[in-house]
């Protein structure tokens, strides 16, 4: 071995500053609203950012409970660790096991709709599709296109060992959550409800335990989120035992699953 070689094996690593080898890819500063062009492209991503913080108002026609997409989609789709849009928008088309295909954006716009929303997806080439995209494009300005990027969806919980229980949930609940999101569940204003015929359906994404209880330990309780991982599969299999709107793939039995 040349002495060089030597040199740049011991050596090198130790002038680097502490951390530095190990560091994550930056994360990425999504554009703030303020400067989205005065121009048709502008009205888009502002109509787009007005959908997905009002949607029950802004798409009226497609939404079928009391939430908005930001709901989930944290700080209008610009949290990192919160399903963030721009993380989205690179991602697709993307293969999905739900579907068993490639999807669009569209299309994956289209299935919180129906699912997160339990309402209707919007036919493509509505405005309010072309309005979300617009939104989502504008955020991940800089970003390159069939990536995956860090902060996308939640960070996922690892196996804990023991099976979420819903028992130890409820304790949870009341301890953590029930001060906003209500005794029953049904939240009150400014908070959305967490389950109830006003809330997400048994298809969504968020009815599945591991994925809200992935999502709760990075975000809940709002602003300082302290739960361990067992704690949030605990507090999401309480929270998804509840009643709340059916899959409209299985029918109205679905709601007793
Ligand atoms: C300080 C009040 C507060 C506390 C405490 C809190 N949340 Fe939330 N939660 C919110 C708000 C507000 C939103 C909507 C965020 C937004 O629109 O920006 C939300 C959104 C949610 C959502 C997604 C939207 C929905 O309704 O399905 C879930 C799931 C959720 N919270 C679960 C929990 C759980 C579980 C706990 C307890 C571990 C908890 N939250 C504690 C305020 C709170
Ligand atoms: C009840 C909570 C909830 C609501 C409301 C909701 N979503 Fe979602 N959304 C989710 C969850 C959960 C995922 C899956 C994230 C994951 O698995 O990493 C998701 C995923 C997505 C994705 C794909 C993210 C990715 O990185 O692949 C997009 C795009 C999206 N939602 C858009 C929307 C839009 C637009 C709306 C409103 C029309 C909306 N969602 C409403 C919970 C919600």
């Amino acid at each position: 071995m040349r002495l060089s070689t030597i040199f740049w094996l011991v050596l090198a690593p130790a002038l680097l500053p502490a951390g530095v080898s190990a560091r994550e890819p930056e994360l990425h500063r999504p554009p703030p609203l303020e400067s989205a062009p005065q121009d048709k492209y502008g009205d888009l991503v502002r109509l787009g950012y007005a959908i997905v913080t009002d949607t029950p108002n802004k798409a009226s026609r497609y939404s079928g409970n009391k939430l908005s997409c930001s709901n989930c989609h944290l700080d209008a789709g610009r949290k990192p660790n919160a399903a963030p849009y721009w993380a989205a928008f690179v991602a697709y088309p993307s293969w999905r096991s739900k579907t068993d295909r490639v999807d669009t954006f569209d299309e994956r716009v289209q299935q919180c709709f129906r699912y997160s929303l339990d309402g209707i997806p919007p036919a493509f080439g509505s405005i309010e599709l072309t309005a979300i995209a617009a939104y989502a494009h504008f955020l991940a300005r800089g970003l390159a296109v069939g990536t995956e990027t860090r902060g996308r969806g939640f960070p996922l919980i690892g196996k804990t060992g023991l099976d979420p229980n819903r028992d130890r949930g409820r304790v949870v609940y009341r301890e953590h959550c029930q001060v906003c999101h209500g005794e029953d569940g049904g939240g009150q204003t400014g908070i959305p409800p967490l389950w109830g015929f006003g809330s997400y359906n048994k298809g969504a994404g968020m009815a599945n335990v591991e994925t809200a209880a992935s999502f709760i330990k990075a975000n809940m309780p709002l602003g300082k989120p302290v739960l361990t991982d067992q704690q949030a599969l605990d507090v999401a299999a309480y929270m998804n035992a509840q009643l709340r709107p059916p899959d409209p793939r299985h029918g109205l039995l679905s709601i007793f699953r």
